[in-house]
């Protein structure tokens, strides 16, 4: 099969009906931290369980059509000596690698980040696809602060979002774009939504700059809120409306998928929401979906503890966060379902 072939083929996987992504790919520190909120150590073992774990829940293949792991998984094995991306595969799950190095700070715009990784990514690729990933995810940041983002660092994350893009579909591979506006601080709604629709804006316009094509990438957005110091939260409703508007003046038509990241919203909250984006009666070109990693595993976490006894629990608890999840990417959702399902 071509390139185009493969890149169309790990879409319509990706995208299937009912389906969303797993993002499970922190890095040695963030996993570290995470796990630690549980009182469990991050060692190359727990993490090696806890990710095969998730990888081999049964059934779970129902709700996720892919999952994004960070370089160590993909060479990890799971009880049964079974590489973690085959036992994917062995559940109609997509394997997806995490490929970006982190964030550095932008020199000329204080306070504000940039994503590193672009040297030796064409190499690094070859070596991932080897392992079985298909898809790729790279994440910038943009904190919101009265001087930030800057338009230099909209320029320049947007520029160094779509060589990456460009480098990953030269390999066949499907690009995940993370344009991350943060939830830290106490901005509104409104300020929240403009500096998502300059960030955005601005890939487009350099995804188009280096002809990637747009059909073969999926855009991994925040939704439109207020920082995370502001109280009361907004509805579902008005996140959806704020979130669609902003989607609808800068997301081509030509992607076929949006996958919402979490940011540190409560499970409930990022379920809710994703919810009222497919209920929203305004038309929408897109799949709209998840590629939560928080809103997904904090619970799985929380049921296992660090003791592979809970792991019938923690199975459980994803298989129930998963589906919840699934309803929603359908517009099927309903509170109630968080106590009765
Ligand atoms: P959260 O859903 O926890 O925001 O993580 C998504 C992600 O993969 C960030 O890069």
């Amino acid at each position: 099969m071509d390139k185009v072939g493969q890149m169309q083929q790990t879409i319509e996987r990706l995208t299937s009906p009912g389906r969303g992504i797993l993002a499970a790919d922190e890095s040695y520190p963030t996993i570290t931290k995470r796990l630690a909120d549980h009182n469990i150590e991050s060692t190359e073992e727990t993490r090696r369980f806890y990710r095969s774990l998730l990888a081999n829940t049964p059934g779970i293949g129902e709700y996720v059509s892919g999952i994004i792991f960070f370089e160590e998984t993909l060479g990890q094995k799971n009880d049964d000596g079974v590489r973690i991306p085959q036992a994917c595969e062995q559940q109609d799950i997509v394997p997806g690698i995490k490929v970006d190095k982190g964030l550095t700070d932008l020199p000329g715009s204080p306070g504000d980040k940039i994503t590193q990784g672009l040297d030796n990514l064409g190499d690094r690729l070859d070596g991932y696809l080897e392992q079985g990933a298909l898809f790729t995810k790279w994440r910038n940041v943009y904190a919101i602060s009265a001087d930030t983002p800057s338009r230099q660092a909209i320029e320049a994350n947007a520029e160094v979002l779509a060589r990456y893009a460009a480098i990953v579909q030269s390999r066949g591979m499907v690009p995940i774009v993370e344009p991350e506006v943060l939830m830290d601080g106490s901005h509104s709604l409104e300020r929240c939504a403009e500096v998502t629709e300059a960030a955005q804006s601005a890939l487009f316009a350099a995804l188009r700059r280096h002809q990637v094509i747009l059909e073969a990438v999926i855009l991994k957005p925040n939704m439109v809120l207020p920082g995370k110091d502001v109280q009361p939260r907004p509805s579902a409703e008005v996140c959806a409306q704020a979130t669609l508007r902003v989607l609808r003046r800068t997301v081509p038509a030509a992607v076929p998928s949006i996958n919402f990241l979490s940011g540190g919203q409560t499970c409930e909250e990022a379920t809710a929401n994703l919810n009222a984006m497919n209920q929203a009666s305004v038309s929408k070109p897109w799949v709209l979906s998840f590629s939560y990693s928080r809103a997904l595993q904090n619970p799985v976490q929380a049921a296992w503890a660090g003791d592979n006894a809970n792991k019938a629990a923690a199975e459980q608890a994803f298989l129930k966060r998963a589906r919840l999840n699934s309803l929603a990417r359908q517009g099927q959702y309903r509170t109630e379902l968080e106590t009765t399902d």
